[in-house]
């Protein structure tokens, strides 16, 4: 399996309602979005997939020790 290599700082989007999937191997081109790059490149990740149900600022977590994820819960501050 291939380490994720995202950033430690979560990326904030004005997200929109409907089904989302958030990208956990830090390899998409769209991030936080995934693209199917972990498929691609054979990283043996997969997508968090979620239902946003309202529209609004999303914190998508991207140090991956959220508690919450795919939604950033503060941890990477204390890293
Ligand atoms: S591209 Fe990273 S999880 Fe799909």
């Amino acid at each position: 399996m291939t380490p994720a290599k995202h950033g430690t700082r979560p990326i904030v989007v004005d997200e929109t309602p409907g089904k989302k999937a958030y990208c956990q191997c830090g390899l998409s081109a769209n991030l936080p979005y995934c693209d199917g790059s972990h498929s691609r490149e054979g990283t043996g990740l997969a997508p968090i997939v979620v239902t946003v149900d309202a529209p609004g600022n999303k914190a998508i977590c991207q140090c991956h020790q959220s508690g919450n994820r795919p939604w950033c819960d503060g941890t990477h501050s204390k890293l």
